[in-house]
């Protein structure tokens, strides 16, 4: 396969995939449908490369040509790549929507990678003109850092295409492994009651958000439960949890918290709006 991808979705994780095949030497491209957000990828993008450049893990040299590997488009036709993984929001309908145009403009030859939480690729893939092309590709946040992908099989995805998906992960040094397609895959399914218990204790007034992040954070957690909602967005966190909970039958455990809801209904949805339960100021990622 050519070293060249598309990544339709210029948000949160559609960036920060782009950026990695970009500074593996991949020529990419991003689509999105909202100019704005194309706009706000290339300059999240471009603030990382100067983190980097200060940093002194890329020269001046290697900065520009990462940059100039990556082209911004806003016509889906135009999105003709041998691998196209989708990140745009946490939505089946969407997603198959769009994968099917993209199903249409390329051939059979496509990889037709999801980056999704938790929607289900055997679902995804029925509706689609390749089933067996389909295969969830699963980046995690900050995806030019975290070096885990979850390859999810879908009933109809072939070894080819699981191959090509390691074989992809491997050569931008990543750490694939391969899920089974059930609800949340792995780490999702198992990171629901991080969230959600946390909000259920914040709920009962038994601590605030910055005690329980605290306290995880001090026994070895990275993020605690709060702040790493504000980090994968509140919209986001609450779609993967509305799907797990409902592809696993409702159970009351996994049942969405009033807070999460709420956050979302107000519009603080975390580090991407400046505010969730932390306050950023202006608008970052
Ligand atoms: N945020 C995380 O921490 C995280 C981690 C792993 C996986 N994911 C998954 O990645 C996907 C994207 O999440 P995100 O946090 O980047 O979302 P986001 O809200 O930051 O960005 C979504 C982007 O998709 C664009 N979009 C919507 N519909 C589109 C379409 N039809 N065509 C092209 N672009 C379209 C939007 O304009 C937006 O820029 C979701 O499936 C999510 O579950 C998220």
């Amino acid at each position: 396969m050519e070293s060249q991808v598309c990544v339709c979705g210029a948000g949160t994780m559609g960036s920060g995939i782009a950026q990695i095949f970009a500074q593996k030497g991949w020529s990419v491209k991003i689509f999105d449908i909202q100019k704005a957000n194309l706009d706000k990828a290339k300059n999240t993008i471009e603030k990382n490369l100067q983190y980097l450049l200060g940093k002194g893990k890329i020269n001046q040299q290697q900065k520009s040509d990462i940059s100039s590997r990556i082209n911004f488009e806003d016509d889906v036709k135009r999105c003709t790549d041998p691998l196209i993984i989708e990140a745009i929001y946490e939505n089946q309908e969407a997603k198959i929507n769009l994968l099917r145009q993209l199903a249409e403009v390329n051939d059979e030859k496509v990889i037709l990678a999801s980056n999704t939480s938790s929607i289900s690729i055997s679902q995804i893939q029925k509706e689609i003109s390749y089933p067996q092309r389909v295969v969830g590709m699963h980046f995690f946040n900050p995806a030019y850092i975290m070096p885990l992908v979850e390859i999810v099989r879908g009933e109809n995805t072939s070894d080819e295409t699981i191959e090509s998906a390691k074989s992809v992960c491997k050569k931008i040094d990543k750490h694939p492994i391969v899920c089974k397609d059930s609800p949340g895959f792995i780490v999702n399914r198992v990171a629901r009651p991080y969230y959600l218990e946390a909000m259920r204790l914040l709920e009962n007034k038994a601590a605030t958000v910055a005690e329980i992040d605290e306290i995880l954070e001090a026994t070895g957690f990275k993020m605690g439960p709060f702040r790493l909602m504000d980090f994968i967005g509140m919209d986001i966190n609450l779609a993967t949890t509305k799907s797990v909970y409902n592809q696993l039958g409702r159970p009351e455990r996994l049942e969405p918290a009033i807070t999460q809801i709420k956050l979302v209904e107000e519009g603080n949805l975390g580090k991407k709006t400046g505010k969730g339960f932390y306050n950023y100021g202006p608008t970052t990622r």
